[in-house]
């Protein structure tokens, strides 16, 4: 384990453009639960079940419910370790830090440039797709008052601007997404490698030529695709190699 930290540890060191690829693993040691944790299930609902447009058409309170009681568990979360390694890297010339977590918890770390590929829970944006309520906007009020809540342009109701299952991502977060993975090093860390496009950026990064390597508490569908695997907790393991540069 050792010897592969230092072997990612020198590659960091010299590696001009470096990216990393952020899952929900990075924030579970701040108390926001992962998906496909023991946490994930709400009510008996499965993510996957209420991250839809489908599913906030059917029942848009429902669905503003969970939202409403994730941004709640999220306020009163704060950047773990992990978080703050990456921030301290993202200081770098030509390293990229693109996260598919909705959370923001990478910016208030102070990480630089960052990519929210799958937007913010702390912004909204009009169901109605309103001309004004296209562009998200910030509301990071806990509790919410009024379930769902209203677009202040229209007053039809407002949606949570993050990127369902079976959405499009938003073409300037997937072109920086894209842009990054040509790299010398593209690190994964705590993601389950399982949604696309985001899983598909570290082959992205290999064909680029990049060094790829991954930090997860369990084998994913990437670890057998990237020249380094390291499994452990990604609080633990980035400040271990942070000592080490
Ligand atoms: N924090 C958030 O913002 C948040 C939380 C849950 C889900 N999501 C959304 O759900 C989707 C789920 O995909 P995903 O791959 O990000 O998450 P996921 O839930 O599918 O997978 C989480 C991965 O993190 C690993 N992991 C858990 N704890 C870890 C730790 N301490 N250190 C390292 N690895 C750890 C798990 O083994 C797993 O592979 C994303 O699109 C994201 O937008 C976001
Ligand atoms: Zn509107």
């Amino acid at each position: 384990m050792h010897e592969d930290l230092s072997v990612l540890a020198a590659r960091i060191k010299g590696a001009a453009r470096l990216t990393i690829l952020t899952g929900a693993g990075v924030s579970a040691a701040s108390g926001v639960s992962t998906f496909r944790g023991p946490d994930g299930l709400w009510r008996r609902h499965r993510p996957e079940d209420l991250a839809t447009s489908d599913a906030f058409g059917r029942d848009p309170h429902l669905v503003w419910e969970w939202y409403a009681w994730r941004r709640e568990l999220i306020a009163a979360c704060r950047p773990n370790a992990a978080h703050h390694v990456i921030a301290a890297w993202s200081q770098r010339d030509g390293c990229r830090v693109v996260t598919q977590n909705v959370d923001d918890l990478h910016l208030q770390a102070g990480t630089r440039g960052l990519v929210r590929m799958h937007g913010s829970i702390w912004e909204l944006s009009c169901w109605g797709r309103c001309r004004a309520g296209v562009t998200p906007w910030r509301d990071d009020r806990v509790p919410m008052t009024v379930l769902p809540p209203p677009c202040p342009h229209c007053g039809r109701i407002a949606r949570p601007a993050v990127v369902w299952f079976g959405e499009s991502l938003r073409s300037e977060d997937l072109d920086a997404a894209v842009q990054a993975a040509a790299c010398d090093l593209f690190l994964t860390v705590g993601t389950s490698a399982l949604v696309y496009p985001a899983a598909g950026l570290v082959h992205a990064a290999r064909q680029h030529g990049a060094y790829t390597a991954e930090i997860n508490l369990e084998e994913t569908p990437a670890s057998a695709a990237v020249d380094i695997a390291i499994h452990g907790s990604a609080e633990q393991i980035l400040p271990a190699i942070a000592q080490l540069l």
